[in-house]
């Protein structure tokens, strides 16, 4: 038994992700080509995107990671810790561009665009590898997104359900025995 036998249907195949990905890297070097800017990964969801973007962008960048959690072991959005791991000089008057898995309700990137904001960023736009515009309930949209999702619970490309699928390497809904198999589970 493998990952793949809990997945009902892939969404986004590995094909598609890499065309994705290369279209939204072209945006994001035209946007910056010419000016300073870190790229600050989102823990854990987006480093899978976050390796594959970064190497598709020609042009100078740093790297900086913060761990977002929201979910627990779940799918749905409970309360939000960040953890900030680039120091004071990696943000202060730094042009950032946060990577993120999936832009949902939206809460994660807007509170931590603030926080970023607040301890001195010059800027801060935001690059997400799915989009799910149904859900959102704060007021954020992507600078650069990759693909748009209907309103289910996907995982695969780094997003997880319970802490797994992270390492499945297209995007997929997973079989319903799965929600209920852990919801019998406690
Ligand atoms: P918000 O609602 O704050 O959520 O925009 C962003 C974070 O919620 C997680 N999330 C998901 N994770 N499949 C997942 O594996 C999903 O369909 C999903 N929707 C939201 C994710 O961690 C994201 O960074």
């Amino acid at each position: 038994m493998t990952l793949h036998n809990d997945i009902e249907r892939v969404l986004i195949s590995e094909q598609e992700i890499t065309a994705g990905i290369d279209r939204v890297a072209r945006e994001v070097t035209q946007a910056y080509s010419g000016q300073d800017f870190t790229v600050v990964s989102v823990l854990k969801g987006s480093c899978v995107f976050a390796a594959d973007l970064i190497r598709r962008i020609p042009i100078p960048l740093e790297l900086a990671f913060l761990a977002a959690s929201s979910y627990g072991d779940g799918t749905v959005s409970g309360n939000l810790e960040i953890n900030f791991f680039p120091t004071g000089n990696e943000i202060e008057g730094r042009r950032l561009l946060l990577v993120d898995d999936i832009l949902d309700t939206g809460r994660t990137l807007h509170r931590v665009r603030a926080e970023l904001l607040a301890r001195g960023a010059m800027d801060v736009r935001t690059c997400v590898f799915l989009d799910k515009p149904s859900r959102r309930t704060a007021a954020l949209e992507a600078d650069f997104r990759c693909f748009e999702v209907e309103d289910l619970f996907v995982v695969g490309y780094g997003l997880d359900y319970a802490g797994r699928y992270r390492n499945l390497p297209y995007v997929g809904a997973l079989k319903s025995e799965i929600f209920a198999k852990s919801k019998a589970s406690g």
